[in-house]
């Protein structure tokens, strides 16, 4: 197993860091345009290697020639939100960085599993699946799983319990329009329905929607890493050892819950086959409207992107 990770930023080295230290991989391969910044850091990670215990190789490259090979890529190239900045404020100057990042990686890679973390997700998800041409089970966008973390985390919190035994699923795209589902929210199956009231479960809803604004608020300098990174892991971990786990992933609909030609988040089943089944669970009319106007967001996004050029 080769595990590329584009960009060596905050989220990028974060995700190399995790999948060395869990032995996911014989070699972790970081890529960034910064001179050294990816020598170094994987130089550091793989020297921390013998006091955690991973006999990962974990290298560092300018060049995509080092990526040859790989089983998955992981992109988080790209320009991160500052205080002030919406995700769709990335979209010209990310487009730019995903599409040559996705093209020059995939010519190195042409069967890699392509994990996409860069903003706007859902957009730069469906870049990298034009830009790639690969089959729509093998480009995914990371954002699903991080939204539902940080609701998982503010419902245990609320309930003073277990993180563990939250369970959660959400839809939508990664931003303001993502669409919550308290109605599939469970505490150690118990619908959170009736262990929370509709007015606290509102609030944490609201406050896992703006999840992402709320820690860009305290660094002032950058966006969250530790949760994004994690998640794009556990994305990579549910392929690679076939575990079929159910996540709300960023992948190409067509069809399903009435959209066509658009990438979000929806419910997936991640196997050694990339995205094996997309689960449609049934909606209320509110919940679809939602879906909806979120895919519609997207879509505005990706017609942008055609002016552009891209
Ligand atoms: P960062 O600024 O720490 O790192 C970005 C890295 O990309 C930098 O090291 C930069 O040199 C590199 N880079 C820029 N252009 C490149 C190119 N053409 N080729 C290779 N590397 C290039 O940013 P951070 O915090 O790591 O975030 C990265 C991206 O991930 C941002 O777009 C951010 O918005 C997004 N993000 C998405 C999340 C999600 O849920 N999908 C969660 C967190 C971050
Ligand atoms: C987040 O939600 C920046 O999209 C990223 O933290």
């Amino acid at each position: 197993m080769k595990i590329t990770v584009i960009g060596a930023g905050n989220v990028g080295a974060t995700a190399a860091q995790h999948l060395a230290y869990y032995e996911m991989a014989e070699e972790v391969v970081l890529v960034d345009i910064a001179e050294g910044i990816p020598q170094g850091k994987g130089l550091d990670m793989y020297e921390a290697m013998p006091v955690l215990g991973s006999d990962t190789r974990v290298t560092g490259s300018n060049s995509y020639e080092a990526t040859a090979g790989s089983d998955f890529v992981i992109i988080t190239a790209g320009l991160a939100r500052k205080p002030g900045m919406s995700r769709d404020d990335l979209l010209a100057a990310n487009a730019k960085i995903v599409s040559s990042c996705a093209e020059q990686a995939y010519a190195h890679s042409p069967n890699a599993f392509f994990i996409i973390v860069s903003n706007p997700l859902d957009v730069m998800t469906y870049l990298a699946l034009k830009k790639t041409g690969l089959p729509k089970n093998k480009v995914i966008g990371m954002a699903g799983v991080l939204d539902t973390a940080r609701y998982r985390t503010f419902i245990s919190m609320e309930l003073d319990c277990s993180v563990e035994d939250v369970q959660a699923i959400l839809l939508g795209g990664h931003g303001d329009s993502m669409v919550p589902l308290p109605s599939y929210t469970t505490v150690a199956g118990i619908p959170l329905t009736q262990l929370l009231s509709e007015e606290r479960i509102n609030a944490i809803v609201d406050r896992a929607k703006n999840g992402g604004i709320e820690i860009v608020n305290h660094l002032k300098t950058g966006s969250a890493y530790y949760a994004p990174s994690a998640s794009a892991v556990q994305m990579v971990e549910s392929i690679a050892k076939n575990k079929k786990r159910i996540f709300p992933c960023a992948v190409l609909c067509e069809g399903e819950y009435g959209l066509n030609d658009v990438c979000i988040g929806v419910p997936v089943k991640l196997g050694k086959n990339g995205v094996e089944q997309i689960l449609e669970i049934s909606l209320t009319d509110n919940e679809k409207e939602l879906l909806q106007k979120s895919a519609d967001d997207v879509k505005s996004n990706i017609a942008k992107l055609a002016e552009m050029g891209f």
